[in-house]
């Protein structure tokens, strides 16, 4: 019979709500046949504050025996920038290689845009994820003084590039479009920027049937908001990826309802789905949160793991939500998680 073994980390803020939604609607859709186990993992500030520990080797190994990971958000203002960042959410990236940082974009019914008329929103960013500037190869000297100087190398390796350009086509030709848009920005960054240009150009070659496009990163944000029908799927670098899935999310309903995966295809190593929001102190433990992206993100663990009936459920399940929603009352986390459990049943 079938199984999920499922490692939970609801992190902190609202992740801990969202994340219980999640798993009710994961629960739900489920075949009766397909056992889901689940472990739960306390990662975040507050265990970051009682040991001083964000993830450790032995963390790892207890991760890595898991099918696929579900993470909510992770980050407080009371722990210093960059220490939940490194020492958790990208060392888990690195480590477990999830060189696909998969961000879909796609306008749903009655979800209220920025942009004027009625855009057509459906692509998708294949973001590389563990390379670019992300990789922590920087350095400083004289550090303090008036004449500092520091560097943030952005690490691009052949091998890396080939990977997700190579995952991109594979995207792109599956979708009934089949576009593929390269953003980068080799005007400027030449020495990077050519490899990827090359490798795309040179992967192209296997895909005739893939339409391809290369957009400069600045112009990318032009056409994000004047014009985001001309794109089906985009590759680009960590750093770009990142800057533009915001832009995306932003334009196609923010991210109340943005998902993401963090993929290793190889599946050497657990997937990592998550809202593309963070923690959002704010508005934590009030039942506010809106956990219609950790939902959608459970259908991009689905799919990963081969469930596409019921990815598709639940997606249909969060339109139909949405649709719905118009003019309606504000619901509470639990609240719209329960509608859409009860959805994806029946
Ligand atoms: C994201 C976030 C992370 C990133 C940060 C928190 C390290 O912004 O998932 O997009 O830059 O990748
Ligand atoms: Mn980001």
């Amino acid at each position: 019979s079938r199984s999920i073994d499922l490692a939970v980390i609801p992190g902190d803020g609202i992740g801990q709500e969202v994340v219980a939604e999640g798993l009710k609607v994961l629960s739900a859709v489920l075949p009766e046949d397909v056992k889901l186990e689940t472990k739960e993992y306390d990662f975040g500030a507050k265990r970051y504050h009682a040991t001083g520990e964000t993830l450790t080797d032995a963390d790892l190994d207890a991760l890595k025996k898991h099918d696929v990971i579900l993470l909510g958000a992770i980050g407080d203002p009371s722990v210093p920038s960059g220490v939940l960042e490194r020492g958790f959410l990208l060392k888990l990236r690195f480590a477990f290689d999830h060189h696909v940082n998969l961000r879909p974009s796609k306008l749903l019914p009655g979800v209220a845009t920025p942009l004027a008329g009625e855009p057509q929103i459906d692509f998708v960013v294949v973001r590389e994820g563990t390379e670019g500037p992300y990789t922590g190869n920087g350095g400083t000297i004289r550090k303090g003084t008036e004449h500092e100087v520091a560097t943030e190398v952005s690490v691009n390796t052949a091998y890396g590039v080939e990977r997700v350009v190579r995952d991109a086509f594979a995207r792109a030709q599956a979708r009934p479009r089949k576009k593929l848009t390269l953003v980068h920005k080799n005007n400027v960054l030449t020495f990077a920027g050519h490899l990827w240009t090359n490798v795309f150009n040179t992967v192209a070659a296997e895909y005739p049937e893939v339409t391809t496009d290369y957009i400069h990163v600045d112009a990318a944000t032009i056409y994000l908001v004047t014009d985001p029908a001309r794109f089906d799927v985009i590759v680009t670098d960590n750093l770009f990826g990142d800057i533009i899935t915001d832009l995306a999310a932003a334009v196609s309903g923010g991210i109340g309802v943005a998902a993401s995966g963090n993929i290793n295809p190889s599946r050497d190593f657990p997937s990592m789905f998550e809202p593309v929001h963070g923690s959002a102190p704010d508005i934590a433990g009030q039942g506010k949160a809106d956990p219609t992206a950790t939902v959608l993100s459970v259908a991009l663990l689905l799919r990963h793991l081969g469930y596409d009936a019921e990815a598709a459920r639940v997606e249909e399940a969060v339109t139909a939500d949405l649709t719905e929603r118009q003019g309606k009352p504000a619901r509470s986390t639990s609240e719209i998680g329960d509608a859409l459990a009860v959805r994806v049943a029946g």
